[in-house]
């Protein structure tokens, strides 16, 4: 059995105090058999990891250079991130292909230097609405893929997690349906198959795009489904608990 992931990614929203208050709402409930990971901002890192320390909420980071130092202003390293407590990091996100021209090959050597770093990237794959139209979702999604493994090479993904982000379903409220999901998922791991047997088996591929507590546990009763990356629904501790119960509820009896 995959252990669940449920992961918040709280974008550029919160203050120091908002998103402390909301991280302590969230370590004041913990759900069992459900790895609960939560991404603010990296200026709000230590603010959250101070709440989150020994309670088993994980901290992420929303993106990290590919670079470890040097001349490359306004970039973070997944070293300084390690510094601050973060396990997990975020890594080409929709929003950060589409509007701050992360290419696959760039998104690739993040993803790499995360696995450098010893953390662990949760690398976003996703089309947009014209893709899925146009029935290229699987080339899309395994071309943003393969883009990792050939820098990183067959193990590419036995230390990371991958999420699954249709851009259509991110903030629209536009969920897939599960079978949608499932079918990609499931091709994702059959890509991931294609390199590493094992690592296919192991790693946890995650749904995001438009979750909420209403529709989280059909999505999460799919078998190839692990868990979610949550945006708005991340945003209120009531809303983001009833999705980590729902992982916890679902994946158990997958
Ligand atoms: P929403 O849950 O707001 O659709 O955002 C999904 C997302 O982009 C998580 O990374």
């Amino acid at each position: 059995m995959r252990l669940p992931i449920v992961a918040g990614n709280w974008k550029l929203n919160g203050s120091r105090e908002s998103v402390s208050s909301l991280a302590r709402e969230i370590t004041a409930t913990p759900v069992a058999d459900v790895e609960v990971i939560v991404c603010p901002v990296a200026l709000h890192l230590s603010d959250v990891a101070a709440v989150v320390e020994n309670t088993g909420v994980k901290l992420g980071a929303q993106n990290a250079s590919a670079a470890e130092s040097g001349a490359y202003t306004g970039e973070v390293s997944s070293t300084m991130l390690a510094e601050y407590g973060c396990t997990h990091v975020i890594i080409g996100h929709s929003e950060r292909r589409s509007l701050f021209g992360d290419t696959e090959a760039a998104c690739a050597q993040r993803h790499q230097a995360v696995l450098a770093a010893g953390l662990t990237p949760i690398f976003c794959v996703g089309e947009s609405l014209e893709e899925r139209e146009a029935g290229t979702t699987v080339d899309v999604v395994g071309r943003q893929l393969q883009a990792a493994f050939d820098l990183v090479g067959s193990d590419a993904f036995s230390n990371a997690v991958i999420a699954y982000e249709p851009v259509w379903a991110i903030g629209t409220g536009k969920t897939a349906t599960p079978e949608q999901a499932q079918e990609i998922h499931e091709a994702i791991r059959g890509m991931v198959a294609a390199n590493d047997a094992e690592a296919a088996q192991a790693v946890r591929i995650l749904y995001g795009g438009s979750v909420n507590a209403g529709n989280a546990d059909e999505l999460f009763a799919k078998p190839d489904i692990d868990g979610g990356l949550i945006g708005g629904a991340a945003l209120k501790s009531a809303d983001f608990l009833a999705i980590c119960q729902a992982a916890a509820r679902q994946c158990k009896t997958a």
